[in-house]
């Protein structure tokens, strides 16, 4: 058994600061990165700041100031948020971070020397929001289907990453680790989408400047994904052994990026694929998604405050909806969780055996707990994500 664990969260993007849906994948991570570490394993715990592309240029610019100084006022609310939160990460990388840089244009370098990038045009519907290309029929009334805002028809010149030669690789991929792809029940849809592809992905922009810079070609910079997703690979690419990731933990929005394009890179630049990719559902509140462009936003300090107590709402992050499912948010149920397990349940269990050790001294106190058929139904479910029932 490999005696390294390394996960993941995504790189969130530092546009506006922490909310519950940031919280709760880095929430679990960090569970999931304790839970290693008492097994005995050797734990990375990766999280941090998703920092060019067109939205935070946009954004800095709207709070008029320049990307990297409204990124240094809002990089350090992440933090605080992890900290106020207990997270106990290893690095907190940010895609801005000079070595990471560096990683991203040597393996631009080794997909092009592979033959796997070329130049050519790209004419598509983009929304800023998303980070994304739309098509027509993706499109609500000429909108963003998550945004509900008009896209913007962009053509340039753009480097593509030849997706389509790895369509067949990819579904091999699939069938030989079935494990890949997580929850079993996203894993279809995926597939069927990959078994469509019939076009390359455009990788380059050259309408503004805010990203890494092709290494070939100093005109073009990284459109996100490439960027984003090698900063799990630059974070430890100099640490013997934690490569492959074991855990890439995301949300369902971003699944295909990671199950798709972040396999198909590494397999153009020969590194080995995470074993894992578990993509989680959505906290919605009045049933719609919770998110920053959205605009309905529970922000940390107030999840915290609705008990006064950080342990409280990673025990309800955790245990409120099935690990994988969507679930609705409400204080109300913080609440019950709080008064209803955690003060009555396990309050009240806490307090009686301390009294009853108290009273007769710990020698006399008979308490046969099975603690053996527990440590293994729980390590069972950790190891099968159902971190709501462990
Ligand atoms: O997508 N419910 O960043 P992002 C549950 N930078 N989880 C939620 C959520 C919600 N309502 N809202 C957000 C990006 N999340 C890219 C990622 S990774 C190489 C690049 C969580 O700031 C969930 O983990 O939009 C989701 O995948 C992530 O935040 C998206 O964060
Ligand atoms: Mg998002």
């Amino acid at each position: 058994m490999k005696d390294k664990f390394y996960i993941t969260t995504p790189i969130y993007y530092p546009n506006d600061i922490p909310h519950i849906g940031h919280a709760y994948t880095t929430v679990v991570a960090d569970v999931l990165s304790r839970w290693n570490k008492l097994l005995g394993k050797e734990v990375f715990f990766l999280t941090g700041t998703d920092e060019h592309g067109k939205k935070i240029a946009e954004t800095a610019e709207r709070a008029g100031k320049s990307p990297k100084d409204f990124l240094d006022d809002l990089v350090p609310k992440f933090k605080d948020a992890w900290k106020k939160l207990d997270i106990d990460y290893d690095r907190f990388i940010r895609t801005t971070d000079k070595d990471h840089e560096l990683n991203v244009q040597k393996m631009l370098q080794k997909s092009f020397d592979n033959g796997d990038i070329y130049l050519g045009e790209y004419e598509g519907l983009y929304c800023v929001g998303c980070e994304q290309y739309y098509t027509e029929k993706d499109l609500i009334e000429g909108c963003c289907p998550t945004h509900k805002k008009p896209v913007e028809k962009i053509k340039e010149k753009t480097y593509f990453f030849k997706l389509t030669k790895y369509k067949e690789k990819l579904l091999k991929f699939y069938e030989k680790n079935p494990e890949f792809i997580s929850p079993k029940k996203r894993k279809m849809e995926v597939i069927n989408r990959v078994e469509e592809l019939d076009r390359d992905l455009s990788i380059s922009r050259t309408s503004f400047d805010w990203g890494i810079q092709f290494p070939f070609d100093k005109k073009h910079i990284t459109y996100v994904w490439f960027d984003a997703l090698f900063n799990y690979h630059s974070a430890v690419k100099d640490k013997k052994g934690f490569w492959p990731a074991d855990v890439n933990l995301i949300g369902k929005d971003i699944l295909w990026f990671h199950a798709v394009y972040w396999p198909a890179f590494l397999m153009s630049v020969d590194e080995e694929i995470p074993k894992k990719v578990f993509a989680h559902g959505y906290w919605t509140f009045d049933s719609e998604k919770i998110s920053k462009s959205v605009g309905k936003v529970i922000n940390i300090d107030k999840l915290i405050s609705i008990t006064g107590n950080k342990d409280s709402i990673r025990y309800f992050l955790c245990r409120a909806v099935p690990f994988g499912d969507d679930g609705d948010f409400s204080e109300q149920a913080v609440i019950d969780r709080h008064n209803g397990e955690l003060s009555n349940k396990l309050g009240n269990l806490v307090s009686r055996v301390a009294g009853l050790v108290e009273k007769n001294g710990i020698e006399k106190c008979d308490v046969d707990f099975h603690f053996s058929n527990v440590f293994e139904e729980v390590k069972e479910l950790m190891e099968t994500f159902q971190i709501d029932k462990a």
